[in-house]
């Protein structure tokens, strides 16, 4: 069975995508910094009963650092190989990724995520390994259209935290035309990732002060946090809120492991895929669907919009149903419901 590699392995998305590979009865591999995870969340889910029939300790090797130690990261491939159990391909989670912190600090985010990736791809070559899946960013969209995006939109970033992930889609590009009958590369473009396993084992929990709405509303239920400032009731939308394409995590971690299996059964290829729903919701109705599967009341209040805001952001995600077959079958209410439950379960 092949053996994955999966950096950022303990993250928000990286975990569920732990779990999924587990049940698929694959080698894995995670090394993490746990910069922004903990290495805790491996024992809630390798104790998590409905994984007893598929998890191995001794098809699970854990490596706790950072991508760009080169020497960690081949040794990494090389005990790989030394035990007939090469690393098959690379599921690139790894990086940091809040686009506000990344305007304050471009040089740490260019580093770690751009000179991290670099770095990630000379191993890989060093070790012939040519399959790839990369976590990026529906960020890197030009926020000048009508705010439905498909895969051949325009990219242009207007921070540094798309940037970085607009920079690594053009290198992964450029490795391809130098070697197009060996890579194999998947673009996975995130939209709004939210939601946790519903089995409470697995959360989003990001250390200091969150940046994505749905960690705040998690806080604001729990009472963490007095109040969620919405960002502008003045936007050209129907409720004057900020329209998203809210994405079940675990239906974002069935993604990799559809495109994963797509990657492997097919000729080499570069692929940019996006993954949303398709379907917008604004941020008052995330509130009121919060407040309804869970039945609390979430404090809020209207306030100015935020910097770079965009009004709509919303996912076409006819190529990712055509090609792969990708169908997220989650709706918003379990999102919420899922998000609540593992907050509680987490506290
Ligand atoms: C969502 C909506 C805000 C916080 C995200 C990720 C980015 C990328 C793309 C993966 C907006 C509003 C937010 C708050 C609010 N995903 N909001 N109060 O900006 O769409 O970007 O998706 O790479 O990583 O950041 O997500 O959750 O910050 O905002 O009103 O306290 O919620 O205005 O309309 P965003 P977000």
């Amino acid at each position: 069975m092949k053996n994955i590699l999966l950096t950022g392995g303990t993250g928000f998305i990286g975990s569920h995508i732990f779990i999924q590979l587990i049940k698929c009865g694959y080698y894995i591999t995670i090394i993490d910094s746990n910069i922004n995870s903990s290495e805790k969340v491996i024992k809630r889910i390798s104790d998590m009963s409905e994984l007893t029939p598929f998890f191995d300790i001794k098809k699970f090797k854990f490596y706790k650092g950072d991508i760009r130690n080169e020497i960690l990261l081949n040794d990494i491939f090389l005990s790989a190989k030394e035990q007939n159990n090469e690393i098959d391909a690379v599921i690139h989670l790894a990086g940091l990724k809040a686009v506000r912190e990344s305007k304050i600090k471009p040089l740490e985010y260019w580093e770690s995520n751009v000179s991290g990736s670099i770095i990630l791809f000379k191993v890989m070559q060093k070790f012939n390994c040519y399959n790839f899946i990369f976590s990026s960013s529906a960020t890197i969209y030009s926020s000048d259209g009508t705010g439905f995006f498909d895969e051949d939109t325009i990219i242009k970033p207007i921070n540094p935290y798309g940037n970085t992930k607009a920079a690594i889609e053009q290198i992964l590009r450029d490795l391809f035309d130098s070697s197009p009958n060996l890579w194999r590369i998947a673009c996975l473009r995130y939209f709004n990732p939210i939601g946790a396993h519903p089995s409470g084992n697995v959360c989003e929990d990001p250390k200091g002060i969150p940046n994505n709405i749905f960690p705040v509303l998690l806080k604001v239920a729990s009472r963490e946090i007095d109040c969620l400032e919405v960002f502008g009731n003045d936007w050209e939308t129907p409720d004057g809120t900020g329209i998203r394409d809210y994405v079940h995590v675990l239906d974002i971690a069935d993604g990799h492991i559809m495109v994963l299996k797509y990657l492997m059964k097919n000729p080499p290829k570069v692929l940019n895929l996006n993954l949303g729903t398709g379907v917008g919701k604004s941020v008052m109705e995330l509130i009121n669907t919060f407040e309804e599967v869970n039945q609390i009341k979430i404090n809020y209040v209207f306030s100015n919009r935020r910097e770079g805001d965009i009004p709509r952001s919303v996912a076409n995600i006819d190529l990712a149903k055509k090609l792969i077959g990708w169908d997220p079958k989650n709706k918003l209410a379990d999102m919420c419901k899922d998000g609540w439950r593992s907050k509680l379960n987490n506290q």
